[in-house]
């Protein structure tokens, strides 16, 4: 595939849902949310975006699609090492989203995000972070569209992951642990909970508060967002053309899952041919065991945040309080899972599996091993699950072609897999009393 090749849309999939996503409520008079609701948060065409529900294909703008030149397309390997070591007959595809400049695939989002504030005269952007890809992402975006930038970053991840700060400090942000003293959000959870290492929903509510209150300041988020979906749709968009070059089309799709942008990123292309052509095709999302939003949580109206700014959203959540375990794949370290994917979980398009942390380290080890490339503690979810694929395709003694995203590389996250090599991480488990604490808190939202 060449430049040219390089999608010139996204996909909006709500525009062919035949059950579209609940819309989103206003959190103080529970009215749904209008477009204009939206504009003190994101930029307008973002706004735009996240409320379209007619428009299947959506242009990316030339100076975006120029910069996705850098990187993109990427290549769609067929992985033959990791197919040898398990002695399977499936093929297994992965789309390597890795080979960005930053590490992961959270650029193809990062980039719009920052165009279309710097296109409406916004001069700072924040946002959080958890693992710290969004954030280097929205660091070399920012500086190169010329905005300020501050992230608020998961203490746990800020400690477990230094280099991630110094990249994003590298680029030219400001970087904030986060909880942290600077807004009322972390203030108040710092008084309540002095030693809690931190969570996406509570970086969110202080990116989200720091953007409120600074003049000509947009917040942007790295998932979750239907418009942050949509500007990922290049991973699968592209990786339906190469399988079609490679001769084969996917039994199943495989993405891991934190707030779900990766994931709708390479599942919606071909969701649609399940919705428009009725294609026999399986999409599965995995997540961690320790935040098991989609395979246990309920669906619910819920924040986006700790704090309770955002919107609304109609979404299987685990509660907006709920505090994940420190496990090392920061980024799916999140409690909802956003509106578009928890209505095809509910319509039973797609399917969600969980993966526990001692399962995902050793997939990215064996992956590592047979394919030369260290995935990302997150990506490792997805390796696992396409591997349990694999394995059951051999013991059907049938074969089966599985696709699946590499998110990212890992090479920033040794520490964690030498702690694996140490046989010092462990699988957790949360309780469904916990669970329960978490829903009833959300039950009258
Ligand atoms: C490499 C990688 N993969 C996956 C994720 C999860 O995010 P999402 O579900 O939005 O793809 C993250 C989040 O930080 C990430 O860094």
């Amino acid at each position: 595939m060449e430049e040219k090749d390089i999608p010139t849309a996204w996909y909006n999939i709500v525009a062919d849902m035949k059950e579209k996503p609940m819309r989103m409520r206003n959190p103080q008079t529970k009215e749904p949310l209008k477009e204009e609701d939206l504009y003190p948060l994101f930029s307008k065409a973002a706004s735009h975006q996240e409320m379209n529900e007619t428009d299947a294909w959506i242009e990316i703008p030339d100076e975006v699609r120029e910069m996705y030149k850098v990187w993109r397309p990427t290549p769609l390997v067929r992985a033959y090492g990791l197919e040898k070591a398990l002695d399977t007959p499936a093929h297994i595809y992965f789309k390597n989203e890795s080979v960005s400049p930053i590490g992961s695939h959270k650029l193809n989002s990062a980039l719009a995000q920052a165009y279309y504030c710097k296109q409406e005269g916004v001069t700072n952007i924040t946002t959080e972070t958890g693992a710290g890809q969004w954030g280097a992402a929205l660091s070399y975006a920012a500086k190169a569209f010329g905005l300020e930038l501050a992230v608020y970053m998961v203490k746990v991840s800020y400690h477990q992951k230094p280099y991630r700060r110094s990249i994003m400090q590298t680029f030219g942000a400001q970087v904030i642990a986060s909880p942290s003293m600077s807004t009322k959000a972390g203030r108040k959870i710092l008084t309540d909970h002095p030693n809690y290492q931190g969570s996406l929903g509570t970086a969110i509510s202080e990116a989200v508060e720091l953007a409120m209150n600074t003049p000509n300041c947009k917040y942007t988020l790295g998932s979750v967002m239907n418009h942050v979906m949509l500007h990922q749709t290049v991973i699968g968009l592209e990786a339906e053309k190469q399988m079609e070059m490679a001769g084969e089309y996917p039994d199943v799709v495989i993405a891991c899952f934190g707030g779900g942008s990766n994931f709708s990123g390479i599942s919606f292309p071909f969701l649609r041919h399940k919705i428009n052509e009725g294609k026999d095709i399986r999409v599965i999302a995995a997540e961690p065991a320790s935040c098991p939003k989609l395979t246990r949580g309920e669906f619910h109206y819920d924040y986006g945040d700790e704090a309770g700014y955002t919107p609304l959203i109609p979404m299987f959540t685990l509660g907006h309080n709920f505090a994940p375990a420190n496990i090392h794949a920061g980024g799916l370290r999140y409690h909802g899972a956003g509106a578009i994917v928890s209505q095809l979980l509910k319509d039973g398009l797609m399917e969600a599996v969980d993966v526990q942390q001692l399962e995902t380290f050793q997939a990215a080890t064996l992956f590592a091993q047979s394919e030369g490339i260290i995935p990302a503690p997150e990506s490792a979810h997805a390796i696992a699950t396409a591997i349990r694929e694999a394995k059951q395709a051999k013991l059907e003694g049938k074969p089966r072609t599985i696709l699946f995203n590499l998110s990212g590389h890992g090479l920033i996250d040794m520490a964690a897999y030498d702690l694996y090599l140490a046989g010092d991480l462990r699988n957790y488990e949360v309780s469904n009393e916990e669970l329960q604490k978490n829903f009833e808190e959300i039950k009258d939202l």
